[in-house]
């Protein structure tokens, strides 16, 4: 019989924790047939760097540098303008998206009148202004627009329920699925775990990979990013006083990929990861940008309304590493990793 199984990148925080890092290390050592964005639209950015070149993709998922199927799933929205507009960036960048693009034909569409609402309203919580939040509400409204009926996109379009359980696959098949789950956005932007409303309009947890038509036991590995800090972008103020936090976010380079908003910064809240890790169900650990608080030369944490400071990287390291044994998370599923390194 032929398998379906799936692996889930979820972040673990307020979005820009690495996902695409990770992405890019599990495509190369694992076999993926499918790589599948499952929440969001064209307000994630994802940074990537593929054979010397940057790329930064909104709606497009990691796996077409790879030439693994990718495919924008039903739990997305997509803005079918800059859907082509990346389509074409790819492809002058020489990357293969030929027969490798595909988008579920039950994800909903951002209009034009989404993006101009989005950007009179959405200054009130500091929203990207690429229509989210309005296409989400038609689509919940009932009054949305599918991908099915967008003329343009029927090249593109796929069903998921034939994709992932094919009869042909069926009985006796060794064809099997194996999806990496892309989620966009994080738990801190989640709309119903996150801070309301300071939040994005999708389900930015695991169980938003579900939404995509995957059978809950198809799960396997759930790969949770998180920063050994905390960034934020939006209207609300998250950023405490302190030079410290502007160093991080300097020596971070903290500016959102999709606007270019300075990020707000915060040492890393321990309560939230562990909600987080939770709720996720989270089996891996990646922490990204451990040489930021390097240069900084501080080493800290929230925990229940404590600033708890450490004298060394190996303390804070061995603190959180402890607390996630305490989660059910072993010590060598926990990586530490550098911005521009990879896992
Ligand atoms: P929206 O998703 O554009 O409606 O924005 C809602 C909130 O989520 C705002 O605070 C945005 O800055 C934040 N947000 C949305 N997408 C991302 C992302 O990819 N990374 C970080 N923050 C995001
Ligand atoms: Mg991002």
């Amino acid at each position: 019989m032929s398998t379906l199984t799936a692996d889930v990148i979820v972040d673990l925080q307020y979005g820009d924790c690495g996902k695409g890092k990770v992405a890019h290390h599990l495509c190369k050592t694992k076999k993926y047939t499918h790589v599948l964005r499952y929440n969001g639209g064209a307000n994630a950015g994802h940074t990537i760097f593929h054979e010397g070149k940057k790329f930064i993709t909104h709606q497009i998922p990691a796996g077409v540098f790879f030439g693994i199927k990718s495919i924008v799933g039903s739990g997305c929205v997509l803005d079918p303008t800059q859907f082509f507009n990346e389509l074409r960036m790819l492809e002058d960048g020489g990357v293969d998206t030929v027969g490798k693009i595909f988008i579920a034909e039950n994800a909903h569409i951002i209009t034009n009148a989404h993006k101009e609402e989005d950007k009179r309203e959405g200054v009130r919580i500091g929203t990207t202004a690429r229509g989210n939040g309005p296409a989400y509400r038609e689509k919940y409204g009932r009054t949305g627009v599918r991908a099915a009926s967008v003329p343009e996109l029927k090249p593109y379009l796929i069903n998921l329920y034939e994709e992932w359980f094919a009869p042909d696959r069926a009985e006796g098949s060794k064809d099997n699925v194996h999806i990496l789950c892309e989620g966009a956005q994080g738990f801190g932007l989640d709309i119903d775990w996150g801070d309301y409303p300071y939040v994005t309009s999708s389900h930015c947890t695991t169980a938003g990979a579900l939404l995509n038509g995957l059978p809950p036991r198809a799960i396997k590995d759930v790969w949770g990013v998180a920063k050994v800090y905390e960034t934020y972008v939006g209207s609300k103020k998250f950023q405490p006083d302190g030079d410290v936090f502007n160093k991080i976010g300097e020596a971070g380079e903290e500016y959102g990929a999709t606007t270019g908003r300075r990020r707000q910064t915060n040492w890393m809240n321990m309560q939230t990861l562990e909600r987080a890790v939770r709720i996720n169900g989270v089996t891996h650990i990646v922490f990204s940008k451990v040489d930021v608080l390097r240069a900084v030369g501080a080493w800290a944490v929230y925990d229940h309304d404590q600033t708890i400071e450490f004298n060394n990287e190996k303390d804070m390291k061995d603190f959180v590493a402890s607390r996630l044994e305490t989660l059910g998370i072993p010590n060598d599923q926990i990586y530490f990793s550098e911005s521009k390194e990879t896992i």
